[in-house]
């Protein structure tokens, strides 16, 4: 008969040959040091206010670096090979590949804008008039970084013209910049305000609007959680 007893007596003879069964030497798991790193890895920080802020203002150079490296060297490139209508299509490196693909890993958008604009897109306003207000009375130099409500954060860094290509397309008409590849600017960009510039000039203002989540998810390797489109 199958009593109580002899159902206790059997689960532990059992127990005690899965026990002996087990005693076997304890091997490391293979990669138990990766292993243990990635747990690490994913494991979500604590990061401060600043931690963010910082973050946002060292990731907002990175991208405007690696863009307006790029734009100078594109520029220069077609305008040698072609003139101005070589180079016309590399004059938006907000749109670069190599710039979106920092801007989807941070978590940010990036835009230029200017008081008297190519582009009528690019027309600077609200908050961005008063940083570019800032930045011509030279009360602010450099970059800004500054939380727009919970979810955003916005850098800001001033566009001045450093380099002698830009005066091709921006200088003053009849001077750097001939008539004849201002019709062709005008042809594309009728409303075109952005002539007459000199070396050292304002012309604009890089504004990147990382998105908060986004951005924490990167800084703790995980997926990114907003579903903005980008
Ligand atoms: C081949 C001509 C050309 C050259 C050279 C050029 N640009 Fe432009 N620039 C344009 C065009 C065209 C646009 C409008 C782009 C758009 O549609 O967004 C523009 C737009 C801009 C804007 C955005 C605001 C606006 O006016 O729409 C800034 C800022 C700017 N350029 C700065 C520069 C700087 C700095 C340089 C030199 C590194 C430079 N550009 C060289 C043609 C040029």
């Amino acid at each position: 008969m199958f009593t109580a007893r002899s159902l206790l007596a059997t689960i532990t003879l059992c127990t005690a040959f899965i026990v002996s069964g087990c005693d076997v030497k304890v091997k490391p798991i293979e990669g138990g040091k990766e292993i243990a790193q990635e747990l690490e890895r994913h494991k979500i920080k604590r990061l401060t206010r600043q931690d963010i802020l910082a973050a946002t203002q060292k990731y907002g150079d990175s991208i405007v670096v690696v863009a307006e490296r790029l734009h100078t060297q594109r520029l220069t490139e077609h305008l040698n090979q072609g003139g101005i209508a070589a180079a016309i299509p590399y004059c938006q490196p907000e749109n670069y590949e190599e710039t979106e693909t920092l801007q989807d890993k941070f978590g940010a958008i990036s835009r230029r804008f200017s008081e008297r604009p190519r582009n009528p897109q690019n027309l600077a306003k609200g908050g961005t008039v008063k940083t570019l207000a800032r930045y011509s009375s030279s009360q602010e130099q450099g970059i800004t970084v500054e939380e727009l409500g919970q979810d955003q954060i916005r850098y800001t860094s001033p566009i001045y013209l450093r380099d002698e290509s830009c005066l091709s397309c921006h200088g003053t008409v009849g001077q750097e910049l001939s008539e004849s590849d201002y019709l062709l600017i005008k042809e594309k960009y009728p409303q075109d305000q952005a002539t007459g510039y000199k070396k050292g000039d304002l012309m604009g203002t890089w504004e990147l609007t990382f998105d908060k989540m986004d951005l924490v998810a990167f800084l703790n390797d995980q997926p990114k959680k907003s579903r903005r489109p980008r």
